[in-house]
Parts: C-alpha cells; structure tokens; sequence
C-alpha cells in the first residue's frame, strides 16, 4: 500500500517536472520567434539619385542594413569601417550582401552627403534617405531608436542624434537573421557573416 503510493506520487510528480520544462521551452522559443518576426519588414525610402527604394529592389541579396547619420563623431563611422572590414576578410563572398546605410538624419543628410558618406566606407554601400515620415518608418520596421539631442540655444543645424547602432542582417527573401552590437570585431562578424550566408 505504501510502495503503491509513493509510485503514484513519483508520476504525478514527475508529469509536472515535465509539463513546466515544456512550457518554458515552447515559451522560449515561441517568444525568440516573435523577436525575429518583428524585426525588419518592408520600407519605401529615396536613394542618392533621387529614385524610390522599397525592400523588394533587394530581393536575392543578403541586406545588411545600419541606421545613423554622417554628421555622427564615431558610433557610425566605427560600426561601417567594421562592416567594410568584414567584408574584406570575406573577399568574394561578401557580393552576396548589399550594405545599406540607412540615415536618421534627412533634414541635414543631403543626396550629395550621402552618396560620399556611403562610398568612403564601401563602394557597393547604398546611402537611403527619405521623408522624415518615411525614415521614421523604416526604423520603426527595425526596431531602431533615434531622437534628436540639441543644446539649449544652439544653432538650429548644431546638433546630434542618439541612435541604436545595431548592424541587422536580412536574408535573399528580406526576413531577419541577425544582428551584430557595435563594437563588435570585424574577424567576428565576418565569421558569423560567413556561416549564415
Ligand atoms: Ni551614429
């Protein structure tokens, strides 16, 4: 009677272990996924030459895109001089992949600012622009924060824009693989680059 209950015991018990491991495992996974789903999705910007730029021009191309400003003093131009270093350690793989600079920053960001911007860090480096509506947009598609920081009484052009300086990387369909944290290596962003490509 005894050994009966303790049996019992020990299966109820043991259904519950396994029941909470599943649920937290299915939460966890169902939770990563939402993430993934969440980042990213389609945008209509302007490029150097004045055209409309949507999400599907890049369809059959890794994207790797960057949300900043060319007025930035060193987030940005440390986040694309470790993008444009990966890319050299990934040599010829790295065609499979457009960088796009995407500015935060289109009152000041010139079309002729951009495309120099863009073109000093990687020949193949798209610069996108747009209206502040549409620029406000496509950061919101990927989760990118950015607000403009002025000093009291300053210059209405005298002024930064705090940013998320993530680097996000989007597959030949445009849906999100990764993303790689400012200050990140450039040995190891080619290395994860080179895995998931
Ligand atoms: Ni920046």
């Amino acid at each position: 009677m005894r050994n009966r209950l303790i049996a019992v015991v020990s299966v109820v018990a043991l259904v519950l272990v396994a029941f909470l491991a599943g649920r937290h495992y299915w939460g966890m996974i169902a939770g990563e996924e939402k993430v993934a789903a969440a980042i990213g999705g389609p945008f209509t910007l302007v490029d150097t030459q004045g055209r409309t730029v949507t999400d599907a021009d890049f369809r059959g191309q890794f994207m790797l895109v960057y949300f900043g400003y060319t007025f930035c003093p060193d987030v940005c131009p440390t986040s694309l001089s470790t993008v444009a270093a990966a890319f050299d350690i990934l040599g010829d793989k790295a065609e499979a992949i457009t960088p796009i600079f995407i500015t935060v920053d289109p009152e000041r960001d010139t079309r002729e600012a951009l495309t120099d911007y863009a073109a000093a860090f990687h020949p193949r480096m798209v610069g996108l622009t747009g209206s502040a509506e549409q620029v406000q947009a496509a950061a919101r598609a990927y989760r990118v924060f950015f607000a403009k920081v002025q000093e009291k009484g300053a210059d209405p052009d005298d002024y930064l824009m705090d940013h998320s300086a993530y680097v996000y990387l989007m597959d030949r369909d445009g849906k999100y693989l990764t993303h790689f944290p400012h200050g990140i290596a450039p040995e190891e962003m080619a290395r994860q680059l080179a895995e998931l490509l």
